[in-house]
């Protein structure tokens, strides 16, 4: 049987006019952590999202455990097994930290759904002594954190990350890039978008690089750590 888990074949994607995504190819084994880097607008949250079911592909295709999912809507991916922790967290400010974890486990029918809140309560104990708290008042890196159980408590096979690095305390990225490998060795595949080159190299098996709608360079995250270009562009020197 194939190690592949989701691959996309020269996708596409336009919003109106804009031609946002120009025919990228990727593949993602099962097991690994992958990340796509890229400066602002790069389009990937655009590519995220196209994964998700949350935007149309305007041409190639989605092929998820050897199904082709590139037409299936948003709430049948999650239940296929893909889940996405989105950017700028978007957790329900009103409800509580279990409330958004519900949410999450909502299309699930299966027993182990309470092994899974413990679990995440034991990724994340500050998430456990607020479990009453409503979001909102959490502080923005709690709320990362909750973005990311919220994801995992769909029980995914992939597990979508945009930007958790994004506006958090170095301290409580530690913390949560910590949480990500240990979600990895638990069995979830992962696929992180970040801007954060460094921290996600470090952690990530594959890296791809995003620039302007296409993929310009690609190979083992170790290579990309010490890649001249991704050193230049991405980790500040110079
Ligand atoms: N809803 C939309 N309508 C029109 N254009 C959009 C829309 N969403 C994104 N775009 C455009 O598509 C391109 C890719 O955007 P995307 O948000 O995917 O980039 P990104 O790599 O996630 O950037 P960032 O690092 O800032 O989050 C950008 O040029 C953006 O302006
Ligand atoms: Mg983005």
């Amino acid at each position: 049987m194939s190690d592949t888990l989701l691959e996309l074949k020269d996708m596409h994607v336009h919003y109106g006019a804009i031609h946002a995504i120009h025919g990228i190819s990727l593949k993602i084994k099962k097991g690994e952590i992958v990340t796509i880097l890229g400066p602002n607008g790069a389009g990937k949250t655009t590519c995220l999202h196209a994964i998700s079911g949350l935007i149309p592909i305007s041409n190639g295709s989605i092929n998820f455990k050897g199904e082709d999912i590139t037409s299936t809507p948003a709430h049948t991916i999650v239940s296929k097994g893909i889940a996405q922790s989105p950017e700028g967290r978007m957790v329900f400010a009103d409800m509580t930290i279990k409330e958004n974890l519900e949410m999450g486990a909502y299309l699930r029918k299966d027993d182990k759904i309470n092994d899974d809140y413990d679990y995440v309560f034991s990724l994340f104990p500050r998430l456990k002594e607020r479990i009453n708290q409503p979001a909102g008042t959490l502080s923005g890196g709690e709320q990362q954190m909750l973005a990311i159980s919220r994801a995992y408590m769909a029980n995914p096979e992939l597990l979508l990350l945009d930007e958790p690095s994004l506006g958090i305390a170095p301290i409580l990225v530690q913390d949560i890039f910590k949480a990500i490998v240990e979600i990895n060795q638990k069995g979830t595949t992962v696929l992180l978008v970040e801007q954060n080159a460094f921290a996600a190299l470090k952690i990530a098996h594959t890296g791809f690089v995003l620039t302007t709608g296409e993929i310009t360079m690609q190979g083992p995250a170790k290579e990309l750590l010490n890649n001249d270009e991704i050193r230049k562009a991405y980790l500040g020197e110079h």
